[in-house]
């Protein structure tokens, strides 16, 4: 088990984090989605939800500067078993000389055939899905949830970080449930975090 803890370097990072998130919001806030990065009590539901006890790496999708990455190592993940794709080539670069041992990945996690083409077809314990999808119309959404469960080892589910009162990708009866989280009122703004579990039927043969 690694031993990251919540320490002193942490939290002066997270304050720092502040205003270089603003920033990057003013400038881009579809693709932001956020004014401030998520609460630690968020992030920690959301690691608490995800499916990590499962067998393969840990797929994250949009780690700004690390907010859910560091809920995975404050539960103990190793490092090296944590995959980040983020689009935002600042944001990349200052998560990959804070987690050196984590796999940051520069690149789209709308695509990951592309962004993995050199992992081939590797299929993860679990995907912690943190991109806004809010653009999306619900059929867009849907597919892209079918190509995120392909990428699941049997027993996997991905987990949303979403604002919404519903569920941002409507629940299909049969191919995957839906479930979500009490609301986290300490998070900016409150928010739930969303679980899309594949039905049985749908899941990989390992
Ligand atoms: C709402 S922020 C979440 C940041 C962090 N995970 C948190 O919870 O505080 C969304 C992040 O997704 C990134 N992003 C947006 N589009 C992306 C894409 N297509 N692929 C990968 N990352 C993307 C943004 O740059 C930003 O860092």
């Amino acid at each position: 088990m690694s031993e990251h803890r919540v320490d002193r370097t942490d939290i002066e990072e997270q304050r720092g984090d502040w205003a270089r998130f603003l920033g990057t919001w003013l400038r881009h806030p579809l693709k932001m989605g956020a004014v401030a990065a998520s609460s630690t009590a968020y992030c920690d539901e959301m690691v608490a939800r995800s499916a990590t006890g499962n067998t393969g790496r840990i797929l994250e999708l949009g780690p700004g500067l690390g907010a859910v990455t560091r809920a995975l190592l404050r539960a103990g993940v190793e490092p090296e078993r944590i995959v980040s794709i983020e689009y935002d080539h600042d944001f990349a670069s200052a998560l990959k000389s804070r987690y050196p041992r984590v796999n940051v990945i520069e690149g789209d996690g709308f695509d990951l055939d592309a962004t993995l083409a050199d992992q081939g077809e590797e299929r993860f314990a679990c995907i912690l899905l943190a991109i806004p999808i809010v653009n999306l119309r619900q059929a867009e959404r849907r597919a892209l949830l079918e190509r995120y469960f392909r990428r699941l080892n049997p027993g996997g589910n991905v987990t949303q970080l979403s604002y919404l009162w519903k569920a941002p990708i409507e629940p299909v009866p049969g191919r995957f449930t839906v479930s979500a989280s009490d609301v986290v009122w300490s998070n900016i703004p409150p928010a739930r975090v969303w679980v899309y579990t594949p039905e049985p039927a749908l899941q990989p043969v390992s």
